[in-house]
């Protein structure tokens, strides 16, 4: 459960004294009369207009709350508890659509799209806060009034008043599938998550699987620690650690871990004057795993990164093959992301491209190390994208794995004899990461791989090799991918 509690003087209402002394129990009650003015806290305002913008424009919701938090001019607590509220309403929706479902009459088709997300973002304070019951209802109740009159009010008090009556334990006691007809379905449920994502996940840990989905699902669940990458050269992670408050990763040595409720990140010091960026450890990892992949043959420092936007990778690498006066050519489709690439690696010895990474206009057999961290379902980076896990489909993975061997197909053609390619993804969807190897191996008789584990010494956990699948619940990171392929001579 989250700690989300009432920012001071938020969520009160003071006309009519404050909520917590007028129901001291039970489902919170509401009072009927003539509409009155919204008396909202902007943190909720911000959180609901988030959902909005995720649900009307298709929006990263990363992306669109910092200009949302300043619009509302939130800061501290009260940015944290609209990004709690609009992030953690998000990721949960499945879940709280499902117990909406069962607290109404309508049909969900028929409940107005605003109208599903104030419930959603109730239900989410009810059952993952400890915002008392009255000031979730009350507040939410509210935000619909003012926006789409005392009907609407009427009908979410109503069912908001039914959600709280149990706890989220309860809900999923009654409406999960049950475990012994569908045990995937009924652990999915319970961490609201799509039961194929589940699925997905249960097939890529293996036969340890069953024993660990409900751990990896609760930890793609819980609220990440926010990771920093002390650029190398500039600073080092006990530095940045000790300028931050954080903590030196544990299996990185360029990693941070910073502390929960660290505040705004880029104002921290080191990160606004451009010695650390926002890198999930996991990232740092793979990213290191091909930075010390053994050649055939000495590293004449000409890199590689195929797929770069938005550049934490590329800074990485460019990072390290300066430090000894090698060069990294950054090559990504778009120019938006091209455009973050360049801002990322400025001042490294990164050339960055816009092209295709199928066709990219650089020569073949030339590099020594090539990075094809291809674009997939995001599926080990959902803990990071609250609404990912609702908007994916599993009818993208195809397409996505076409890409992505066509991608590493074309990186095998850059690398040189002797060279290695590293594989990668944010996934650990078996079509985008073993299958897409395993084909590249079948279609090309002069590559082996090579065993990852090697490359990550001291990382605990990395299952039977060759590749190497991290995950949240074994290391903290995003379920970040890695093979290693090296080309003969
Ligand atoms: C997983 S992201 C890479 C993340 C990046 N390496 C980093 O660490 O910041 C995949 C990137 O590939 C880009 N992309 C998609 N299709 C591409 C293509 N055909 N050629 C090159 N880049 C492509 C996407 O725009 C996206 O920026």
């Amino acid at each position: 459960m989250s700690t989300a509690r009432e920012p001071r003087g938020h969520g009160r209402k003071s006309r009519r004294g404050r909520p917590d002394q007028r129901h001291n129990a039970g489902p919170p009650r509401r009072r009927h009369g003539p509409a009155r003015p919204p008396d909202v806290d902007p943190a909720r305002q911000a959180a609901f207009e988030l959902l909005t913008a995720v649900r009307e424009r298709d929006a990263y919701a990363n992306l669109a709350l910092p200009a949302i938090l300043r619009r509302y001019r939130l800061h501290d607590r009260d940015a944290a508890l609209a990004t709690e509220l609009g992030y953690g309403t998000l990721r949960t929706q499945g879940l709280l659509d499902a117990i909406i479902e069962a607290c109404t009459d309508r049909p969900m088709s028929h409940v107005e799209a605003p109208l599903l997300d104030a419930l959603r973002l109730g239900a989410y304070q009810l059952l993952r806060t400890r915002i008392p019951p009255h000031a979730a209802v009350d507040t939410t109740v509210d935000l619909v009034r003012g926006r789409a009159g005392s009907r609407s009010a009427g009908f979410v008090n109503a069912i908001l008043r039914r959600i709280s009556q149990r706890d989220e334990a309860a809900w999923a006691a009654e409406l999960a599938p049950p475990a012994e007809e569908d045990a995937v379905g009924h652990t999915a449920f319970r961490h609201a998550h799509p039961r194929w994502i589940a699925q997905a996940f249960l097939d890529a840990l293996g036969p340890a699987g069953r024993a660990e989905l409900d751990a990896a699902l609760a930890a793609d669940d819980a609220r990440p620690v926010v990771h920093l990458l002390a650029r190398p050269g500039e600073i080092t992670a006990e530095e940045l650690a000790l300028a931050c408050g954080g903590d030196p990763a544990p299996y990185s040595p360029y990693g941070v871990h910073l502390e929960p409720g660290t505040g705004e990140i880029g104002e921290l010091d080191a990160v606004a004057e451009g010695l650390a960026i926002v890198q999930d450890e996991g990232s740092q990892l793979v990213a290191l795993g091909l930075a010390r992949a053994e050649l055939d043959g000495p590293d004449e420092g000409r890199w590689l990164d195929l797929c770069a936007g938005p550049g934490g990778k590329a800074a990485l690498l460019g990072g390290l093959v300066g430090l000894d006066g090698g060069t990294l050519d950054a090559v990504e489709q778009s120019e938006h992301r091209a455009q973050l690439v360049r801002r990322a690696v400025d001042g490294l010895p990164v050339t960055v491209h816009v092209a295709d990474g199928r066709a990219a206009p650089l020569p073949d057999g030339a590099y020594d190390r090539v990075l094809v961290d291809a674009p997939c379902t995001g599926l080990g980076a959902l803990r990071r994208r609250p609404e990912a896990r609702w908007r994916r489909r599993p009818e993208d993975v195809p397409g996505l794995a076409r890409l992505q061997r066509e991608l590493l197909a074309a990186a095998l053609r850059h690398v040189r004899p002797g060279g290695v390619v590293g594989y990668v993804t944010c996934s650990p969807h078996l079509s985008e990461t073993v299958g897409v190897v395993t084909g590249a191996l079948r279609r090309r008789d002069d590559v082996e791989q090579l065993d990852a584990r090697d490359v990550l010494p001291g990382v605990p956990g990395l299952g039977p090799g060759p590749s190497v699948q991290l995950w949240p619940h074994r290391h903290g990171t995003d379920a970040m991918f890695l093979a290693l392929l090296r080309r003969s001579r």
